[in-house]
């Protein structure tokens, strides 16, 4: 009899800690494609403080890069009994056997940054995502060049008429990537430019690809070809402007020739890209909102973790069609760049 009771006791700790979890002891397990991502790490960073702020525990791992590092760590959550995931898949097309997973432990999941498909969202009830339409953020960055060029007659430098322009684009299957550059092309476009891409390549967020390819653009074009550079991310487009710098471009308004300056845009405003908009080598950006990225998720992860409802009063924030929170995109440029330092 005593033994029975004591097994039932024991089954009924067990079935509290799956499920839903009391307010004070969230714990949130979060996967990140890799830590050494400037985005990310701002996001993380908030994730952390929006965590404190509602009083969860939160546990970050770095997925360095590698989809079957991050399954393990999944799995490890699982079994570790975390409340919440909030994952940010190192390959969005392998986001759906997460939430079969999530899903077999009755686990809300919380996809960031990374946006899986339609299908991975709505075979599971506790599956949610949390990104910006890229969309956005394209277009502002066509809309920065075009409005340089137009202010600018100097900045067509063949006199051609037309605007020649390289393209450093993101991490190829990215929805960032392939939107951001579909629609800076078609935002130069619309803004009535008659365009020429004279280079395109992927330098994979990163600033040192952005760097070697640029470099290789100059050597193979020549300087004097490329009349502006559109880039996915703000690593790669500073890293594109360091390239520019070495050939005596982009050296910033401070006593420096300023008909020696390339338009460069990209996208994050992270702060050495607010630094380099401030010291006028860098054209604009738009603000990839970390602070309200993070914070929407964890929200979210809060609440399904106790078995709430996850609503726009709840977490405040729009959630849209129950699974999407979408953060708008804010252009900066020499004009506001201060308010995002
Ligand atoms: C950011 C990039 C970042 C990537 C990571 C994008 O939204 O703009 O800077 O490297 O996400 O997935
Ligand atoms: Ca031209």
């Amino acid at each position: 009899m005593k033994k029975s009771l004591t097994a039932i006791a024991a089954a009924l700790v067990a079935t509290a800690a799956i499920g839903t979890a009391q307010a004070e002891d969230v714990l949130i397990g979060s996967c990140i494609y890799k830590f050494d991502d400037t985005f990310m790490t701002g996001v993380r960073n908030n994730m952390q403080k929006a965590a404190e702020s509602v009083g969860a525990e939160i546990e970050l791992v770095d997925s360095q890069n590698r989809q079957p590092m991050q399954n393990d760590q999944v799995d490890t959550f699982i079994t570790k009994g975390v409340n919440a995931l909030i994952i940010n898949p190192v390959d969005r097309s392998a986001a759906g056997p997460l939430a079969d997973k999530a899903k077999s432990a009755d686990l809300p999941i919380i996809y960031i940054n990374r946006e899986p498909d339609k299908a991975v969202l709505d075979g599971w009830s506790k599956a949610y995502y949390v990104g910006a339409k890229a969309e956005e953020s394209g277009t502002i960055g066509g809309q920065l060049i075009a409005e340089y060029f137009k202010a600018h007659p100097e900045a067509d430098k063949n006199k051609d008429g037309k605007l020649q322009y390289i393209l450093i684009k993101g991490e190829q299957g990215h929805q960032d990537a392939t939107l951001r550059s579909e629609y800076c092309v078609k935002a130069m476009k619309e803004a009535g430019l008659d365009i020429v891409e004279i280079g395109s390549d992927n330098a994979n967020w990163d600033k040192v690809q952005g760097h070697d390819k640029m470099k290789n653009f100059i050597t193979s074009l020549g300087i004097d070809a490329i009349e502006a550079v559109l880039a996915n991310n703000d690593d790669m487009a500073l890293g594109a402007v360091e390239a520019l710098k070495s050939e005596g471009y982009n050296l910033g308004t401070d006593g420096k020739d300023p008909s020696k300056f390339v338009p460069v845009v990209g996208v994050d405003a992270t702060a050495p890209a607010l630094q380099a908009i401030a010291k006028g080598q860098l054209l604009g950006t738009s603000l990839n909102d970390a602070v309200n990225q993070g914070t929407a998720a964890v929200r979210i992860a809060n609440e399904a973790a106790q078995g709430k409802p996850v609503t726009d009063e709840a977490i405040g924030y729009k959630i849209t069609d129950g699974k999407y929170v979408w953060i708008p995109y804010v252009r900066v440029t020499q004009e506001n760049y201060k308010d995002f330092m």
